[in-house]
């Protein structure tokens, strides 16, 4: 079975022989590599959430489960960032600054993430994320420093205008998101 206990020091161990995400993304791969031991660890997602499961100035580690068809906007981290599914599917579009678009961004590319899948994402990296299939999607998602302190923006779905990271507001989606799971059962 997944050990988190395990996971979670040889995330710390990767991160102190290297301060990128280069070889926490191997632990992930190593793990994600194993989606049914983790399911076991973690239990079958039942709605959608972030489960905090480490949290430190340096390193986060959360479990997020996003919604059936659930989006969220545009954001940046500000840290660098491991995505690993280990059940559903993901879909990123990445996005950059507009130059002289006074914070406004364009897409500029796309990225498909299946079970198994660990993605790296640079510091600077703005993406939005669908789950793009009829029921729940988990990751586990490393982050490079304090995930819940730092400042970082998001864009608004309708016109890509850059505004701050609102938490509560995000918390709301995920809300939302399981108003619709519940109105569908
Ligand atoms: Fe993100």
């Amino acid at each position: 079975m997944f050990d988190l206990e395990h996971f979670i020091s040889e995330c710390r161990a990767a991160l102190a022989a290297d301060p990128s995400h280069k070889l926490v993304r191997q632990a992930v791969a190593r793990a994600v590599a194993e989606p049914a031991s983790i399911l076991k660890r973690l239990g079958e997602p039942q709605q959608a959430e972030i489960q905090k499961l480490y949290h430190a100035s340096d390193l986060t580690i959360l479990n997020v489960i996003w919604g059936p068809m659930m989006t969220v906007v545009p954001h940046d981290h500000r840290m660098w960032a491991v995505i690993g599914i280990y059940t559903g599917r993901e879909d990123n579009i990445f996005w950059r600054r507009l130059p002289d678009g006074n914070g406004r961004v364009e897409a500029v590319g796309a990225k498909t993430l299946c079970t198994g899948d660990a993605e790296p994402l640079g510091p600077h990296v703005i993406h939005s994320v669908t789950n793009p299939i009829p029921r729940l999607t988990g990751a586990i998602h490393v982050y490079g420093g304090d995930f819940f302190a730092a400042e970082r923006s998001e864009w608004d779905s309708e016109n890509l205008i850059e505004g701050r990271y609102d938490a509560e507001r995000m918390m709301r989606r995920f809300e939302e998101a399981n108003a619709s799971i519940r109105g569908n059962r």
